[in-house]
C-alpha cells in the first residue's frame, strides 16, 4: 500500500471526471493532477476545459478533453472509449455533472423534471454502466450527492430526488462491486460554485445562520474528501456517505 507521506499517491493512474468544468470538479482535477493521475475530462463546453487544462502545472500527468453531455447514453458511451482508447483502463470515476434549476412541484413541467434527472441521475448511471468493464481492480468511484438528497430542498424537489437516488445507486454499486473497486458518496451542503450563485444571493444569509461553522464551503473542500476516498488511506472505506456541510445537516 502506498504510505499517506506519498505525494504522488495516484501517479500512472487515470481519473475520468464529467461536469470537469464545474466550480468542485476542477479542484478535483487539480488535486488528482498533483497527485500525478492522468485525467480525462468531459463537460458539455471543451474550450473552457482546454483553457483550465492549460493552468495545470507542466509535467504531471496527461489531460485527455472531450465533449460530453452527461444526459445522452451515446455520449457517456463516447466519453469512455476515448479514455480507453488513450489510457488503457480507468482507476477513479468522479461523474461531477449537475443542475440545480429552482422549481416548485405544483408548477413543474414534465420537461423540467425529466431534464433534472437526465443530467443528474441517468447520467451517472450512463457513465458508470460504461466505466465498469474498464475499471481497474482497486479502483474507486466517488458520487456526488448532496445535503438536499438527505433533508429535501424546496423549489429544488427534482433535484434533491435525483441526488437521494444516487445514495441508494452508489450503496447498491457498492454491493455489486464488491472487493473489485470502492465506491463511496459524498454529500455537500452548500458551496461556493457557479451552481449556487442565484440561491446564494437570494438566501446566503438564512445559509450562515444554519450552519454552525458560519460561512459556506469551498469547492477544494469537497474535492479533498473525494481525493480522501480514492487514496490508499481509504482502503477500507466502502458504500459510506460523508457530509462536507459545516455542520449545517448532521446525521
Ligand atoms: N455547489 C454545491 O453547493 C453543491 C452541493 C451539493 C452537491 N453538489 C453537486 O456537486 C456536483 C458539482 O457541482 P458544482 O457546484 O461544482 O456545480 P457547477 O455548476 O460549478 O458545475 C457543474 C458542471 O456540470 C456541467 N454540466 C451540466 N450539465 C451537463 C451535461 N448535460 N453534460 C455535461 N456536463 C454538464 C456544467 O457545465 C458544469 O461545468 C454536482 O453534481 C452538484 O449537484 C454541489
Amino acid at each position: 500500500m502506498t504510505p499517506l507521506s506519498d505525494p504522488t499517491p495516484f501517479h500512472g493512474k487515470t481519473l475520468l471526471l464529467s461536469g470537469a468544468g464545474g466550480g468542485i470538479a476542477r479542484e478535483v482535477a487539480r488535486q488528482f493532477h498533483a497527485a500525478g493521475a492522468h485525467l480525462v475530462l468531459g463537460d458539455l463546453d471543451p474550450a473552457a476545459l482546454e483553457e483550465f487544462a492549460a493552468s495545470l502545472p507542466t509535467g504531471g500527468g496527461r489531460v485527455l478533453i472531450r465533449h460530453l453531455d452527461a444526459a445522452s447514453a451515446q455520449s457517456n458511451t463516447a466519453f469512455v472509449a476515448a479514455a480507453v482508447e488513450e489510457f488503457g483502463s480507468v482507476d477513479f470515476l468522479v461523474p461531477a455533472a449537475g443542475i440545480y434549476p429552482e422549481q416548485a412541484v405544483a408548477d413543474m413541467t414534465d420537461e423540467q423534471w425529466r431534464t433534472v434527472v437526465s443530467v443528474n441521475l441517468d447520467g451517472v448511471f450512463f457513465l458508470t454502466r460504461a466505466v465498469l468493464p474498464h475499471l481497474n481492480q482497486h479502483g474507486a468511484i466517488v458520487n456526488l450527492a448532496s445535503m438536499a438528497g438527505h433533508r429535501g430542498s424546496v423549489r429544488h424537489a427534482h433535484y434533491a430526488a435525483t441526488k437521494g437516488a444516487l445514495l441508494a445507486f452508489s450503496r447498491s454499486l457498492a454491493w455489486e462491486l464488491g472487493g473489485h473497486a470502492r465506491v463511496n458518496t459524498v454529500s455537500p451542503g452548500i458551496i461556493e460554485t457557479p451552481m449556487t450563485r442565484d440561491y446564494v444571493a437570494a438566501r446566503g444569509e438564512d445559509a450562515l445562520s444554519a450552519t454552525p461553522m458560519g460561512r459556506l464551503g469551498r469547492p477544494e473542500e469537497v474535492a479533498s474528501v473525494i481525493t480522501f476516498l480514492c487514496s490508499p488511506a481509504a482502503s477500507f472505506i466502502h458504500g459510506e456517505t460523508i457530509q462536507v456541510n459545516g455542520g449545517m445537516h448532521m446525521i
